[in-house]
């Protein structure tokens, strides 16, 4: 069985559309809640919840993350860029896991892997600082033999292969290498003993060919599973991505 992590950032992007700077209203009555929608894709059977406390704070916030501790029955997976703040707040909150993502201001949503090999001594501190609180980390990287490699050496567990450049190729001549380089990039994972998440760019379509992926373990998932929502509810949009992910017979 493959895992589900469903990834909540967007519904929090359409209540920021609407109350961006109103503080007060994040949580209680205001909608969409985030926090309310990880409740009710964990009851649809996501295996756990990812969130991404951005620097600049675009869609989720500092109480979201708090609220969901709270009430998370699953996994909650805190997506968060190597920076010191982002350090003292995972501590303070304790997610059963982190993943390390590159942050840019500009970007709509992470756009490219963790470049662990060119800040080696700034990912190692958060490695470091997660593993003494008990909390697993997973590196967010293109499936490259040399962030692979650095992955290893800094003793984090997991990785996230970023599957965006693949999900941008589905329908255009490079979809086979970009497929290529993720099995690739899997199998070295694996056989250096890491376990193997994927995600970004999933959508109820493409899932067919990256649940193919060998030792996959979790996928996460966002965007499509919040844009389907909006036609079916979240319980069937998640319910519908669970099967796709691990088709019945
Ligand atoms: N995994 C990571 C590390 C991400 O940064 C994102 C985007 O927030 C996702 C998964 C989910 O991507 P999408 O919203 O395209 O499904």
């Amino acid at each position: 069985m493959i895992l589900l992590g469903v990834n909540i950032d967007h519904c929090a992007t359409v209540r920021q559309a609407r109350y961006r700077g109103y503080s007060a209203t994040v949580g209680g009555p205001v909608e969409p809640d985030p926090v309310t929608l990880a409740v009710l894709s964990e009851r649809a059977g996501a295996d756990g919840i990812t969130i991404h406390l951005r620097e600049d704070r675009r869609h989720i916030q500092e109480r979201d993350v708090y609220r969901l501790r709270e009430v998370a029955q699953t996994r909650i997976n805190l997506e968060m860029a190597c920076t010191p703040a982002m350090i003292e707040f995972a501590l303070a909150v304790k997610p059963e896991s982190v993943c390390l993502v590159p942050e840019n201001r500009e970007e709509v949503s992470t756009e490219g892997g963790l470049n662990v090999v060119g800040q080696r001594e700034r990912v190692r501190a958060v490695c470091d600082a997660m593993r003494e609180a008990g909390i697993m980390v997973s590196l967010f990287i293109d499936a490259d033999a040399a962030q692979i490699d650095a992955t290893v050496e800094l003793q984090a567990p997991w990785i996230e292969l970023h599957t965006g450049a693949w999900a941008n190729a589905y329908y255009g001549p490079k979809r086979a290498e970009e497929f290529a380089r993720l099995v690739s990039g899997a199998r070295l994972a694996h056989s250096a003993g890491l376990v193997v998440n994927a995600g970004h760019g999933i959508n109820y379509i493409n899932v067919s060919e990256i649940r193919t992926l060998p030792h996959l373990n979790e996928l996460n998932i966002g965007h499509s599973i919040i844009s389907r929502a909006l036609y079916t509810g979240i319980d069937e949009a998640v319910r519908e991505m669970k099967l796709r992910i691990n088709p019945i017979g």
